[in-house]
């Protein structure tokens, strides 16, 4: 697939036109930001890493029903994707408590959580992504009320998919972030899946293998991408 004019930069990754108007290639970067681009840095490795993870989700989802953008792994850093319109919003859903929802609730890190809390935040870098409510969504015109159902709904049951898949692999999913966008008319799952947008811990050990590592100067950020990387596909 030709690689042709860059569409756009984003923190982490490059989006390059192709020949076809309805396919695009993410180009995963090596950089990363943290409190809303605050905090810069790079992780050695990392957009080739989250290409791979990324691709492993997609793969998984899909072979459960779950439609996405991702279309196929093109190369060590490259995806081809669907062309969508992105929703404004990120979708939050929550297993256990930590980060912003530790913070704001006052709740001890690691406080599981009885059932699964879904969270909606306005995607706008200037306003630092303020979270919002579903009438928000229908206030800005940003999704309709069946949008916004099935973006939930598609949420709560990818929570429960990766649970299991990541349990198997001794991986706590403590929480993560979708977004969504539309594709002729269609709702699909957009973005990336990787260390950068899940908290994954170990376990046993409740070790931090995502994120985190870099936003709090935990050091071994990419063993730990690499770590979760080697336990979803034993490192292919
Ligand atoms: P939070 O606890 O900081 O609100 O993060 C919740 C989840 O969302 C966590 O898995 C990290 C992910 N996330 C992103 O992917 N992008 C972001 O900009 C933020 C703030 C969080
Ligand atoms: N999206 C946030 C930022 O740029 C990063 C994060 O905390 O995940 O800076």
């Amino acid at each position: 697939m030709e690689k042709r004019e860059l569409l756009y930069e984003g923190k982490a990754k490059r989006v390059y036109a192709t020949a076809d108007p309805d396919l695009v290639i993410v180009d995963y970067k090596d950089d990363a930001t943290a409190f809303n681009g605050l905090k810069k840095g790079q992780i050695q490795n990392k957009g080739a890493l989250n290409n791979k993870i990324s691709s492993y989700f997609f793969e998984l989802l899909a072979v459960k029903g779950i439609a996405s953008h991702y279309v196929r792994c093109l190369s060590a850093r490259e995806m081809l994707v669907k062309k969508l319109e992105i929703l404004k919003v990120e979708v939050v859903v929550r297993n256990i408590a930590a980060g912003s929802l530790a913070k704001r609730l006052g709740l001890e890190e690691d406080t599981s959580l009885r059932r699964p809390v879904l969270e909606l935040y306005y995607k706008d870098d200037e306003l630092q992504d303020p979270m919002i409510n579903e009438y928000h969504l229908y206030a800005l015109e940003i999704a309709t009320e069946e949008q916004v159902r099935h973006l939930a709904a598609t949420a709560l049951e990818i929570n429960e998919i990766l649970t299991v898949a990541l349990q198997e692999r001794q991986i706590v999913l403590v929480d993560f972030k979708l977004e969504f966008g539309l594709f002729h008319g269609s709702l699909l799952l957009g973005d990336e899946i990787s260390p950068d947008t899940c908290r994954f811990w170990d376990a046993a050990t409740r070790e931090k293998l995502d994120k985190d590592r870099f936003r709090r100067d935990l050091g071994g950020v990419e063993e730990a991408y690499e770590e979760i990387l080697r336990r979803l596909t034993g490192g292919n």
